[in-house]
């Protein structure tokens, strides 16, 4: 496994495996991996020949300092596991090599549509720092297939539609949300979470299962009682809510009515940390 920190040499790497006719699979990352991103690159060995994992926290993403400062560094333990599920390739370069004129002189990309409602409200300029670090990885590495999670729904949407809108020849791959026997979506900041935090947990994604089965059966006009059932289930053991609705899958506008493709999102506060998660329904 290579360990590259430098973009010109990764570019050169990059040269040689295209001459080679191989194609690559890239799995972006911001470390502290857990199951969620082994079963990605796992996946992404189906489709490539050579796979590059990135490590890069990216601070144009975060639009709260201490999170970036507080966002758990894992970088000896992250590339052992990386070492024996063979990944190919580490990208892990450092701030300056991304940001060499600073964050606030960078030339960035946005998805405009997307990118401003649900999380993108809740965390100006977030979306923005994502398909920026995102558009530039593509750039560097010009991977033939990119891998992201389902339970980042709106951030794969995104990245779908800015794969589409900017004419990249990439196909984006996604993979069903991973989760805890309990059901308990991964995610680097369930570590943040407290040990009576962690047993409350694994109720958002029962409440979000419930309201599904309950949309799915009844008549659209219940909708409302049903989401705000759910909402106020989950306000007592101690969740806040940002989000909680029904929604149009490739929109995200909220519905009024049953459609093909609907999904639930959930973004909520338990203690200090949020968590996120959602649900497709088929109609
Ligand atoms: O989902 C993430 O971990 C990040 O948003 C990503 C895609 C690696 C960009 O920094």
């Amino acid at each position: 496994m290579y360990l590259i920190k430098k973009i010109k040499i990764l570019h050169e790497t990059i040269k040689l495996i295209k001459i080679q006719k191989k194609t690559i699979g890239l799995v972006p990352t911001m470390g502290n991996l857990h199951n969620g991103h082994i079963k990605l690159i796992l996946l992404s060995k189906k489709y490539a020949d050579i796979i590059i994992v990135s490590i890069f926290i990216n601070p144009m993403q975060f639009n709260c300092l201490s999170d970036l400062e507080n966002y758990p560094k894992t970088f000896k333990k992250d590339c052992k596991t990386l070492k024996k599920i063979g990944v190919n390739i580490v990208f892990f370069p450092n701030v300056n090599e991304i940001y060499p004129y600073g964050i606030c002189n960078q030339t960035f990309v946005e998805v405009p549509r997307l990118s401003n409602i649900l999380e993108g409200r809740s965390r100006p300029g977030h979306f923005k720092g994502v398909t920026t670090i995102v558009a530039k990885l593509f750039n560097i590495i010009q991977p033939n297939f990119a891998f992201f999670g389902e339970k980042d729904y709106q951030q794969l949407l995104i990245i779908k539609t800015l794969v589409k809108e900017l004419n990249y020849f990439i196909k984006i791959i996604s993979l069903s949300t991973v989760r805890l026997k309990n059901g308990l979506a991964y995610s680097s900041r369930n570590n943040n979470l407290t040990i009576e935090e962690k047993k409350i947990a694994p109720y958002l994604y029962k409440t979000i299962k419930k309201t599904s089965e309950a949309i799915t059966k009844e008549n659209i006009n219940v909708k409302e009682k049903v989401i705000n059932k759910a909402k106020l289930a989950l306000i007592k053991k101690g969740f806040v809510i940002d989000i909680y609705n029904l929604y149009d899958q490739k929109t995200l506008n909220i519905l009024s009515q049953k459609s093909k493709k609907m999904i639930i999102l959930a973004s909520v506060w338990l203690g200090k940390t949020r968590l996120i998660d959602n649900k497709k329904i088929f109609n």
